[in-house]
This record gives structure tokens, C-alpha cells and sequence, in this order.
């Protein structure tokens, strides 16, 4: 019997592509698993399953508790509601986090940016509470509660405590939305005031924390963020490292986790073998972490250092000339 159960969703567009890849990487690496492939997104309807979101794709989460997926695509301006957001929403996986680090020879603008990213992800805009008051008038209900602000709060800051990060900085716009934003600010507040002073806590108004976030990214430590604000602010923070094909992600619940890049199912380039795997093989690596596998993740880790700086084998988004299985095939052989 294997040693870890994982529920692998290889998802839309370039999605089967990068989550096969970091499968492989990480049963080269020595990983003792058995994969329970799922189906979630379009690809769910295609294989029949009567749901974007199959039940059984949540049974297996649940029982498993832990999972890789690749992307899913959401329909824009009609057709069915997120799937993504209903799985975090339906498993309750809050917490959203999202390392942003320069890369070994990946050059860009800034050296030295570490940054983490923590979203809540279960409420905000991303309620979908959407209404048509009259023809011509529509409304959006942003949706904040204390259960939830007060949670996504007290993850940021024992993350920071336990990986010994200093400073936590929540973006908002709390003087427009006085209500919601300033619960989500008042509530960080008091979970740091309470039992958090050993970490610095400060609070930045979003449009003027972009451009300051653009103009030197390595002023920040921890970024805490509602649902909405937190999503933009991690492509943001994508592009000052080298782009979507760099960051990994995470979405952590109390029961189930699921790891996922942030990158999106990117349907221009879908089926091409030009997709980077890398922030899917580096949301593995979060997941090796979580399931205790650090040895195997280290390994994975190094490798892909390794390729980075030596600069040989890259893909196209990087600037090198290798495909989606050159790259994953060049990564297997440097473990
Ligand atoms: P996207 O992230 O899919 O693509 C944006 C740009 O980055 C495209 O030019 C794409 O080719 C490039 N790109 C993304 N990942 C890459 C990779 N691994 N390697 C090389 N290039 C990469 O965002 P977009 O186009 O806004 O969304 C496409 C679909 O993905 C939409 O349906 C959206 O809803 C969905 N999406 C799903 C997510 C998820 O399942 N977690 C997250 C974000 C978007």
C-alpha cells in the first residue's frame, strides 16, 4: 500500500499538461503515493459527469485531504459559477497562500523579493451575490464576516510566527468600504493586538500599497488581503518574479487542502506543449511540505534551482526554447 493518498485534478486547458508534469516530478523524486485522479471544470461535463464541480471529485478531497489541481476555466460574463471558488467555498479552504520569491536565474527588475501572499477565500465580491435591481441597474454584494476576517487573520500571523517572517501588512480600501474592508482591518488588528505583538502589523490602502509595491517589492514581508484584492495582488506580485509560471499556491482549509499554481488554465496556449510546469511543481513542493515529505520536496527544490541558474533548458515564458516535457524531463534528471 502507498504511503499518501493524493487526489490529482488535472483540470482545463494547459491544467493536464502541469499537473501530470509535477506528478511524474514527484514520483521520480521518491514520493510513495497513490493518485486518485479527479475530474473538475469543463473536462468534468466532457466525461459526462452532469457537474462542472462533481460530488465525487468533493468526496475524494474529503476523504483524502489533500489534493493537486491544475486550472480550471470559468466562463467569463455568463455560464456556470467558479469552480474554483466553489471549491474553496465548499470545503472551506480559507486560507489561500501564495509565496512570491525571485528565482535563481530569472532575471527581473528586483533581486531579493520574498513575499507571501494570504487571501481569504471564501467571501468578499467573491460571495456572487449578484442581483439585477432593473433593467440597466445591476449590484454586487461584497459579503465580510467577523468569524471570517478574525480567521484568515490569526492563519497570516501564525504563518509569519512559525517561518519566522516579521511583518504582516493588510491591503484594503477601508475608507470607501467602511463597512466590510474596515471589519477585515479592525479584525487583523485585534488578533495581532491580542496575541500577535511579537510580529510588526501595519495596514496600507490598496492603490497606494500597489504602487509602492511595484516600485520596491522588497519593503514587503506578508501581504493580507480579502478575497478580490488578493487575487489581483498575487499576479501583481507574479509579474515582479518572473511570472505566473514561477508561483505556486495553496488553498488550506481545517480539514482539506487543495495546491494549486495561481496561473490560470491558459487557453492560448492549451495543448501546445509551451506551458511552464514549474508553479505546479512548486505547489507540489507546498504539498510535500504539508504532507510531511520534506526530504522529497527538498530534493524537487534543489533541482529546480539547479535548472534555473544553469539557464539551459527554460520555457518559452522564460525565455528559453523548451517545451512543457523537455523542461519536466531536463527537472526528472536533475534529482
Ligand atoms: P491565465 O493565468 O490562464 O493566463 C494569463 C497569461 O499567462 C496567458 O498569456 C498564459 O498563456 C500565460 N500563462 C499562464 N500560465 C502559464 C504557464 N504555466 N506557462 C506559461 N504561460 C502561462 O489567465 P487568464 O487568461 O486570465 O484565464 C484563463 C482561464 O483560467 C479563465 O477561464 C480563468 O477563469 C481561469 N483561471 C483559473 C484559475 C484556477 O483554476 N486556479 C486561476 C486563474 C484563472
Amino acid at each position: 500500500m502507498a504511503k499518501h493518498t493524493i487526489v490529482l485534478i488535472p483540470g482545463d486547458g494547459i491544467g493536464p499538461e502541469v499537473a501530470h508534469a509535477a506528478a511524474r516530478v514527484m514520483e521520480a523524486a521518491g514520493l510513495d503515493a497513490k493518485w486518485v485522479e479527479m475530474p473538475a471544470g469543463a473536462s468534468a461535463v466532457e466525461k459526462g459527469y452532469g457537474d462542472v464541480l462533481p460530488k465525487e471529485t468533493l468526496a475524494a478531497i474529503t476523504e483524502h485531504k489533500v489534493a493537486l489541481k491544475g486550472p480550471v476555466t470559468t466562463p467569463i460574463g455568463g455560464g456556470f459559477a467558479s469552480v474554483n471558488v466553489q471549491l474553496r467555498k465548499k470545503l472551506n479552504l480559507y486560507a489561500a497562500v501564495r509565496p512570491v520569491r525571485s528565482m535563481p536565474g530569472i532575471k527581473t527588475r528586483y533581486e531579493n523579493v520574498d513575499i507571501v501572499v494570504i487571501r481569504e477565500n471564501t467571501e468578499g465580491l467573491y460571495s456572487g451575490i449578484e442581483n439585477e435591481v432593473t433593467a440597466g441597474v445591476v449590484t454586487s454584494m461584497k459579503v465580510a464576516t467577523e468569524v471570517a476576517c478574525t480567521r484568515i487573520a490569526k492563519y497570516a500571523f501564525e504563518y509569519a510566527r512559525s517561518r519566522g517572517r516579521k511583518r504582516v501588512t493588510s491591503f484594503h480600501k477601508a475608507n470607501i468600504m467602511k463597512l466590510t474592508d474596515g471589519m477585515f482591518i479592525r479584525c487583523a488588528k485585534k488578533v495581532h493586538d491580542e496575541a500577535y505583538t511579537d510580529i510588526i502589523y501595519d495596514e496600507l490602502i490598496i492603490d497606494a500599497a500597489s504602487m509602492r509595491l511595484i516600485q520596491d517589492p522588497t519593503k514587503f514581508d506578508m501581504i493580507l488581503c480579502e478575497n478580490l484584492y488578493g487575487d489581483i495582488v498575487s499576479d501583481m506580485c507574479a509579474a515582479l518574479v518572473g511570472g505566473l509560471g514561477v508561483v505556486p499556491g495553496a488553498n488550506i482549509g481545517e480539514h482539506a487542502a487543495v495546491f494549486e499554481a495561481v496561473h490560470g488554465s491558459a487557453p492560448d496556449i492549451a495543448g501546445k506543449n509551451l506551458a511552464n510546469p514549474l508553479a505546479c511543481i512548486m505547489s507540489g513542493v507546498m504539498m510535500l511540505n504539508h504532507i510531511g515529505e520534506t526530504a522529497v520536496a527538498a530534493k524537487i527544490k534543489t533541482a529546480y534551482n539547479n535548472i534555473l541558474a544553469e539557464g539551459k533548458c527554460l520555457t518559452r515564458d522564460l525565455g528559453g526554447t523548451a517545451g512543457t516535457t523537455e523542461f519536466t524531463a531536463a527537472l526528472i534528471a536533475h534529482l
